[in-house]
């Protein structure tokens, strides 16, 4: 058994942190949210990695490398255009070859493994078996209507009316005979060959497609408060730990990790919250839910429910919440005199700010 993780795409709801990253490797918890899905492939015994890859290969790429570290084997697959998720499969046939593979979508962040549902669909070989959540608006996604046994008997992708409250997560496994189904589709009417098109397909010519009922932490990250969301759903299971130095003047409540060579002074961090490897925390209020990458630096701030990520600075700002801080990022206040704000904002940036 093999598996394919989808890491092409555009990540347009996540523009402009999206231009310059691959929204695959946007952190929760300071770590890739891909690095959470090729763990979750790890521990099953799966070897055999694919990832397919768009436009942002090389940074896919330098990150995962051969999947050395995490113990896996990983080719990459390239995807000319984002054409869908069935045409993933389709570029992906020489790799897949006749054996069977688990699907695994490059942007959902997802605790507990899929172990026990690999281990389920050897057992009962269907032609497709679909990993489904219950949600209180299933219209952003795949759903499945299901039957009494839980066998799938339809699915549509986003649909105006949904069938039922089930949404497909994003986690597959499929039998060989998927490779005729996305042989046959046609675009959908965004443009994009479907795999629910493909699952429909099976389920028209009577093959089997089960689900598999998940009641885990689960989240498509495809927008900024979804990430945070999911950083939330991670940092609620946070440890504490505590690698770097904190001054005396300092104060850690709750659940809180300080990572190498990080330095706290004089301030307040009230956790769960994550302060990554050589940042640098001076006379500030840090909240709950923040995750700040390495080397970031804030002084006289005050930071909660929020994700900055690497080499960003925060200097003298009171009080930003529910923010995602892209790499590099300057947020410094204006002048007093002149009581203006200055931006200079990357395209597509999204600000809001309190008059
Ligand atoms: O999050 C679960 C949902 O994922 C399912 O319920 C839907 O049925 C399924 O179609 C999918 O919908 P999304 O709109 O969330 O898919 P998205 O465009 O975000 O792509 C999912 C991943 O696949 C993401 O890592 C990007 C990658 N991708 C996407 C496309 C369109 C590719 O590698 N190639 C592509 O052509």
């Amino acid at each position: 058994m093999k598996a394919l993780v989808l890491a092409g795409g555009a990540g347009n709801r996540l523009r402009p942190i999206t231009h310059t990253s691959a929204k695959q490797l946007l952190p929760v918890g300071n770590k890739p949210v891909l690095f959470y899905g090729l763990e979750a492939i790890r521990d099953t015994d799966i070897t055999e990695v694919g990832i397919v890859v768009g436009a942002t290969a090389p940074a896919i790429q330098a990150a995962v490398g051969g999947g050395e570290a995490f113990g896996l084997d990983v080719s990459y697959l390239r995807q000319e255009s984002p054409l869908g998720l069935a045409d993933a499969v389709l570029v992906s046939q020489d790799f897949l070859g006749d054996d069977d593979f688990v699907m695994y979508l490059g942007d959902i962040f997802m605790l507990g493994g899929i172990r026990q549902l690999v281990e389920d669909f050897q057992g009962h070989r269907p032609a497709a078996q679909l990993l489904v959540a219950s949600v209180p608006d299933p219209r952003a996604f795949g759903v499945p209507e299901l039957d009494a046994d839980g066998r799938v008997v339809g699915i549509e992708e986003k649909p105006r009316q949904p069938k039922s409250d089930r949404a497909v997560t994003g986690v597959y496994l499929f039998a060989p005979a998927v490779h005729d189904a996305v042989a046959q589709l046609t675009p959908s009417s965004r443009g994009e060959y479907e795999i629910s098109d493909a699952v429909q397909w099976l389920i028209d010519k009577g093959q089997a497609v089960r689900s598999t009922p998940f009641t885990g932490r689960w989240k498509d990250t495809g927008s900024a408060a979804d990430l945070l969301d999911a950083n939330r759903m991670l940092l609620e299971r946070l440890e504490p730990q505590q690698r770097g130095v904190v001054d005396a003047a300092s104060e850690l409540i709750g659940p809180v990790q300080i990572d190498d060579n990080a330095q706290i002074s004089g301030s307040r961090i009230v956790g769960p919250a994550v302060i990554g490897a050589g940042a640098r925390v001076t006379d500030s209020y840090v909240g709950p839910f923040t995750s700040v990458a390495p080397t970031c630096v804030i002084a006289n701030s005050e930071v909660e429910y929020s994700i900055v990520l690497r080499g960003a600075s925060i200097h003298g700002v009171r009080r930003i919440a529910a923010s995602l801080i892209g790499h590099d990022v300057e947020v410094t206040p204006a002048s007093r005199v002149s009581r203006t704000h200055r931006l200079l904002l990357g395209d597509h940036s999204k600000v809001q700010i309190s008059c």
